[in-house]
């Protein structure tokens, strides 16, 4: 048989037989958490936040892994029990949210997709555009993308918020009370953020009730496990591997994707990206997620922070594994 007709037979047979041609083997997921929990475990840099009294009480030595494939699959290490607020986290599911019910061009007009170059909670930021966030994912951004949510009143878009974030982890996530009632009595400068949003008019609701819920979604526990099934809806276009709900149109995952290389890791976004290659987000409860499109999410708890708000351990953990799989976007496999 000559090339040529050997070449085809194999294609003929791996369409018979449902095989892809020429797969590449998958990587071993276990053993690169493994040794990424390993090589990370004893790295005590970062401070664990405390501008938000309750999470000042979070031990330091929390470390936990999940990996969670497009195809249903869950690999993990660590403290995987260990249940950690959200945080900025939720602000990612809240505006796929907002996203599902008014589609991208209503996001980018409202909300925006440009990077800050400040701090999170920057006020600054707020002021030098005249109100716009410039981006969802900013608290300002966070809040006003609360205030965007249909809902009749209060009540249906707190329920809203918490049953969309239910669908996306696949449980029932509950609200951390101690970290939601500390927040609230802490929360001068986001209430600042709403009420200068307000005056400008890019804020679309009540200011307090807007505050009041961005608070709650931010006070929502999840384990690492459900932060990665999270995001494997975003790696597995919109669709939950888990419960098999498209929870977001497949059209506008590559939006909120792009939101979150913007600005997932706030002023640390663009070295992140520079360097691995991959859109993530980070919570200033020590959690932070990164999706690899069509391939799989990984999720990592580790409190203590670095300057920009982001997870030391998270950020080398993920950057390891995602080298390791050949993850960065911008790189041909
Ligand atoms: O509004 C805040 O400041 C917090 N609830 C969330 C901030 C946050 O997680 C920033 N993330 N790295």
């Amino acid at each position: 048989m000559n090339v040529k007709l050997f070449g085809s037979a194999i294609i003929i047979a791996s369409l018979y037989f449902n095989a892809p041609v020429l797969a590449q083997p998958a990587p071993d997921y276990a053993a690169l958490i493994e040794q990424a929990h390993q090589k990370f475990k004893s790295n005590a840099d970062g401070k664990v936040a405390d501008y938000i009294p309750a999470l000042a009480t979070y031990s330091p030595a929390n470390f936990a892994i999940t990996l969670a494939t497009v195809d249903g699959k869950i690999y993990q290490t660590g403290d995987v029990k260990k249940a950690f607020p959200m945080e900025s986290l939720s602000k990612v599911f809240t505006l796929a949210l907002a996203m599902e019910q008014h589609g991208p061009h209503v996001v980018l007009e409202k909300l925006g997709a440009n990077a800050t170059g400040l701090p999170f909670n920057s006020g600054l930021a707020v002021e030098l555009t005249k109100g716009a966030p410039e981006n969802p994912l900013v608290n300002a951004g966070a809040i006003s993308t609360v205030s965007l949510i249909d809902a009749k009143d209060k009540t249906d878009r707190w329920n809203k918020i918490l049953n969309n974030l239910n669908a996306w982890a696949d449980a029932t996530l509950t609200v951390n009370e101690p970290v939601f009632t500390s927040e609230m009595e802490t929360n001068q400068h986001n209430q600042a953020l709403a009420a200068l949003m307000a005056s400008y008019g890019s804020l679309y609701g009540d200011t307090d009730e807007a505050v009041e819920i961005y608070t709650r979604q931010c006070s929502v526990d999840v384990t690492v496990e459900q932060l990665a099934k999270m995001g494997a809806v975003l790696a597995n276009n919109g669709k939950s591997p888990f419960n098999g709900k498209q929870l977001l149109n497949a059209r506008y995952v590559p939006q909120v994707l792009a939101e979150m290389a913007i600005a997932g890791l706030y002023d640390g976004s663009g070295k992140w990206l520079y360097t691995v290659g991959i859109p993530a987000k980070s919570g200033v409860g020590g959690g932070m997620v990164a999706v690899v499109p069509g391939r799989y999410a990984i999720a990592v708890y580790s409190p203590p922070l670095d300057e920009a708000g982001n997870s030391v351990r998270a950020q080398q953990t993920i950057h390891y594994v995602a080298n390791a799989t050949q993850a960065n976007l911008f790189m041909t496999r």
